[in-house]
């Protein structure tokens, strides 16, 4: 019988120590130690020994029940660590998870597109503060407190001297007042306005334009701007100069291109004239060159601002300037 025991429980704990699933592992402890199991019959045929040899057989046999028990213990936990192992592996032949990648907003490409080709024509760029005062928003600017020019920009009012820039036209005199000629430079740049509808948001986008030297004139304000519009849109599209009024410019001119919906034809887009407003400009107005201590008989220059919306809607066909701004997913990754 001792034989038997030691026969049996060098069997199991071979194939303990060899089961490589749980699964052949919990047949294993029903074949040796489950209630019909080999190790559990032989422990029950002890009673049928002569009682001087029982105790100890059943010492022996509840021996190796005992020795059984702690080895697969041992197993299950060696076969549970391997198996949660083999889930948390990582699986370095599969292809990487790409990182969504986000995108310009359509408003930051066209101010870059606009950026690019004045850097070419070499002008620099500026930049100056969305909070400004009456003085560089206005007074500079040819406008006094009382001009009626101001009523055409609804103006955000911080108090009676702090406003937001309702254009970008005060960076033209804090770089003059900073900078002796000749000055060459754009400034593009959020500016803000009370007004909301379809094809007005409260903070838009401006581009501004100025250059002032000696002999700078109407020709040159005319060549740059047409440069321009054949750079951003195309070669094909015509410009139109109207007379218009800015305080700070004498002459002034508001800028027209062919509509690039229709070409000219007339649609909704242009209101059926062919033409499309896209800027103000003109040459700089003498008033503005005392304010920042240039001298008017030595200097000239021309300046001009345009909308970027006006562009990027234009140039994409968008016919709802709020569109811009709603975080529209779908809108935003067409661009
Ligand atoms: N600042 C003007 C506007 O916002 C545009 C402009 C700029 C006109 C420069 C002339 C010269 O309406």
């Amino acid at each position: 019988m001792r034989e038997d025991i030691e026969k049996v429980y060098q069997e199991a704990l071979k194939g303990i120590e060899n089961a490589s699933s749980l699964d052949q592992l919990s047949k294993l402890r029903i074949r040796y130690l489950g209630r019909k199991g080999v190790l559990t019959g032989l422990l029950r045929s002890i009673s049928s020994l002569p009682p001087e040899e029982r105790p100890e057989m059943g010492r022996v046999a509840n021996q190796a029940k005992k020795s059984l028990e702690k080895a697969f213990q041992t197993a299950l936990e060696r076969l549970e660590k391997e198996a949660s192992l083999r889930t948390e592996a990582i699986d370095v032949t599969l292809p990487g998870r790409p990182i969504a990648l986000g995108r310009l907003h359509p408003i930051t490409q066209i101010t870059r597109e606009v950026c690019e080709i004045f850097l070419r024509l070499g002008f620099d760029i500026v930049e100056g503060p969305e909070v400004e005062t009456d003085f560089y928003n206005f007074e500079a600017l040819n406008m006094p407190k009382d001009h009626p020019a101001r009523d055409m920009q609804a103006t955000f009012y911080i108090s009676e001297n702090t406003l937001l820039r309702t254009h970008t036209s005060p960076i033209q005199v804090r770089t003059m007042e900073r900078e002796s000629p000749p000055v060459c430079i754009i400034a593009p740049g959020k500016v803000y306005r009370v007004d909301s509808d379809i094809s007005h948001t409260p903070m838009f986008h401006q581009v501004e334009g100025l250059m002032v030297d000696r002999n700078v004139c109407f020709r040159d304000l005319k060549w740059v701007l047409t440069t321009f519009v054949h750079q951003i849109f195309d070669e094909a599209t015509s410009l139109r100069f109207r007379p218009s009024f800015f305080p700070f410019t004498e002459p002034s001119v508001e800028v027209d291109i062919r509509c690039v919906i229709c070409r000219g034809d007339g649609c909704r887009v242009c209101s059926h004239t062919g033409w499309l407003e896209i800027l103000g400009a003109g040459m700089v107005d003498p008033a503005v060159f005392e304010k920042v201590g240039y001298d008017p008989d030595t200097y000239t220059g021309f300046a001009f601002g345009m909308g970027i919306e006006r562009i990027a809607m234009l140039k994409y066909g968008i016919e709802d300037i709020r569109k811009f701004y709603e975080n529209d997913i779908l809108f935003l990754n067409q661009f």
